[in-house]
C-alpha cells in the first residue's frame, strides 16, 4: 500500500464529504476511495446529520450499511442530489475512465441521474491525455466473444478480466473487457464506437459528467470546478 497515496484519497474524501448536505440522496461511489468518502459519511451520519444513500456495488452497499447508513434501492431514489466516486484517470477536460474496479455500469447510471457530481482522487488519477488506464468494456457473456472479435477487428487487444482463475462477474452478471489503448488514442471516439457494438452493455468512458474534481496531493487538497 502507497501510504501517501492512501492519504490523499482519504483526504480528498474528507473534503468532498461536506457537500453532503441535511436531507440529500447521495450516490455512493465504489472502489478504495469511495470507500474512504463512505466511511466520512457514516461519521457524519452518526454526528446527526440526516441523509440517504444510493450506492453503486455490492461492496459499497455492505460498507454503507455496516455504518448505519439508509440505503435506498433504484426503484425509492427518485431524486439524486448528488453523487461522489473515484476515477481511474481524468484528464484537464473533466473527461474520466472509471470501472477498474468493476462497477461502472451502477456507476453510470447514478451518475447521470444525479444533479451533481464529484469525482475524488489522489493527484496519480489527473492525467494530460486519457489511455494510460486499462479501457473496461462490459458485455454480456453471451455477446462477449463477438465484442472481443470485434475490438480486435479495430486493431486492439481486449483482455476478458479475470477472478480467481473464471471471467470476472460484475454485479450486474456481465463480464468486463479490458483494453490497453495506445497513448496517443482518442478514447472518446473509440467508447462511442464500443459502446454501439451489440453486447456491449456499457463503457468505462464518463464524458465531462463531474461538476467538480475534488483530488489530494501533495500540497493539500485541490478543488477544481468544471
Ligand atoms: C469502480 O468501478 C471504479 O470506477 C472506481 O471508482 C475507480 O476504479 C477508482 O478506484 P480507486 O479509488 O480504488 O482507485
Amino acid at each position: 500500500m502507497n501510504r501517501k497515496k492512501e492519504q490523499q484519497k482519504q483526504q480528498a474524501a474528507q473534503t468532498a464529504a461536506n457537500y453532503i448536505k441535511e436531507g440529500m440522496t447521495i450516490g455512493l461511489g465504489s472502489g478504495t476511495t469511495a470507500h474512504y468518502l463512505i466511511r466520512e459519511a457514516g461519521k457524519k451520519y452518526a454526528q446527526g446529520l440526516h441523509f440517504y444513500g444510493i450506492a453503486t456495488s455490492r461492496e459499497s452497499e455492505q460498507l454503507a450499511a455496516s455504518l448505519g447508513i439508509p440505503l435506498l434501492g433504484p426503484k425509492q431514489a427518485g431524486k439524486i442530489h448528488l453523487a461522489i466516486d473515484g476515477v481511474d484517470e481524468i484528464d484537464r477536460d473533466f473527461r474520466a475512465v472509471k470501472g477498474g474496479g468493476g462497477a461502472l455500469l451502477r456507476e453510470k447510471i447514478i451518475a447521470s441521474r444525479a444533479d451533481d457530481v464529484i469525482w475524488i482522487m489522489d493527484e496519480s488519477k489527473l492525467v494530460e491525455h486519457l489511455g494510460t488506464f486499462p479501457f473496461p468494456v462490459e458485455t454480456v457473456p453471451f455477446g462477449m466473444p463477438f465484442v472481443k472479435l470485434r475490438i480486435r477487428e479495430m486493431g486492439e487487444v481486449p483482455v476478458l478480466r479475470v477472478r480467481n482463475g473464471s471471467p470476472y462477474l460484475t454485479d450486474s452478471g456481465n463480464h468486463i473487457l479490458d483494453i490497453q489503448f495506445a497513448q496517443d488514442a482518442d478514447i472518446p471516439a473509440a467508447a462511442e464506437r464500443i459502446r454501439k457494438m451489440p453486447g456491449v452493455v456499457e463503457t468505462g468512458y464518463f464524458g465531462q459528467m463531474c461538476s467538480r474534481i475534488v483530488a489530494g496531493t501533495s500540497s493539500g487538497v485541490k478543488v477544481m470546478e468544471n
